[in-house]
């Protein structure tokens, strides 16, 4: 199951994402981080990197290539695009497979599996935007197939930054973080608003949370979508400082489990993901990509492609 963690700026995406990882992993199940964001924190929120990961966003050519494996309909790894989905001849992966992908782009931190798009550098400026980078997580999301029990955890940049390419729509659920502050519930509403109309579920976790009046704020906007909240965790500054003792506070560890209830509640939706990995390849398609290929890209949609499996790489 795939997870995104957004919101505003500062609200507490990284962390939270490095805490549920973590959380994730020392239950023994098998859980996957990405670093989404410009700024790239999440090895350092997750406690240091054992292996670091190679960028994705450095080779997206030869994921391309890669991932087309001999689907007939990709011409060539120029003609694919990051919203290009899979079809029959496509490689499909495993979260943390035994493949090329992985054995190069797979690190550690903090004990936790790492991938990460890589930073936006000085050579992409004027030429590219970061959202070609994060190009290479949509690929990675199109063509995995994981199922329940797993989870593939991807912190994403702030604000509405996070719908600007399909990407958002490639997750089980997405974790909307906020703070109690008019701010952070206005983020809410505008990513409420682009995700009912695409029929994504999202869950407010509220964060920062010192008194009742912040949770009451939080109840009075965000009503029904707030999932749970964190309290202002003295354990999580301390963590900031390098001073990492003892266990998280026992009400954050509560919300952390009610995250991973909401992600194991509901089953995994094959049929509107790929329906949504159509649509939005449709829309690059027309919008801007046939007209870079010089190709029409809507022949890259296999309609007799069975999302799901089996794997291929
Ligand atoms: N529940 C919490 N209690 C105490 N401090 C917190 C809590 N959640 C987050 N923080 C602190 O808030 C700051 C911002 O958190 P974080 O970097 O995770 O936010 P972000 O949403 O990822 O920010 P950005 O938009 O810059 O990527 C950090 O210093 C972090 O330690
Ligand atoms: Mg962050």
């Amino acid at each position: 199951m795939r997870v995104a963690f957004v919101g505003k700026g500062g609200s507490g995406k990284t962390t939270l994402s490095a805490l549920f990882s973590r959380h994730l992993a020392r239950s023994g199940a098998p859980v996957l981080a990405i670093d989404g964001d410009i700024n790239q924190h999440l090895a350092e929120a997750l406690g240091g990197e054992e292996k670091p990961a190679l960028p994705l966003g450095a080779h997206l050519p030869g994921i391309k290539d890669y991932l087309r494996g001999t689907n007939p309909r990709i011409t060539s790894p120029e003609s694919m695009i990051k919203t290009t989905p899979p079809g029959r001849g496509s490689r499909l992966l495993r979260p943390l497979g035994d493949d090329e992908l992985h054995a190069r782009h797979l690190g550690r931190a903090g004990g936790v599996p790492l991938m990460v798009t890589g930073e936006f550098d000085e050579s992409d400026l004027g030429v590219a935007c970061y959202h070609s980078k994060l190009g290479a997580v949509e690929l990675y999301l199109g063509h995995l197939v994981d199922g329940p029990g797993e989870y593939v955890v991807v912190d994403m940049t702030a604000g509405a930054d996070a719908f600007a390419s399909g990407l958002f729509t490639r997750f089980d659920l997405t974790f909307l973080v906020a703070e109690p502050t008019r701010k952070g519930v206005s983020v809410y509403r505008q990513y409420r608003d682009h995700a009912e109309q695409f029929g994504i579920r999202i869950a407010v976790i509220g964060n920062k949370v010192t008194c009742e009046d912040d949770l009451l704020f939080l109840k009075e906007h965000v009503g029904d979508d707030l999932l749970t909240h964190l309290e202002q965790s003295p354990w999580i500054r301390a963590a900031e400082q390098g001073r990492e003792r003892g266990e998280l506070e026992p009400h954050n560890r509560h919300a952390l489990n009610i995250l991973r209830e909401a992600v194991d509640s509901h089953p995994r939706d094959w049929d509107r993901l790929h329906r949504h990995a159509v649509e939005f390849h449709l829309r690059n398609a027309r919008a801007w990509a046939d007209a870079r290929t010089g190709e029409d890209l809507a022949a890259q949609v296999d309609p007799d492609y069975v999302p799901g499996g089996p794997v291929t790489a």
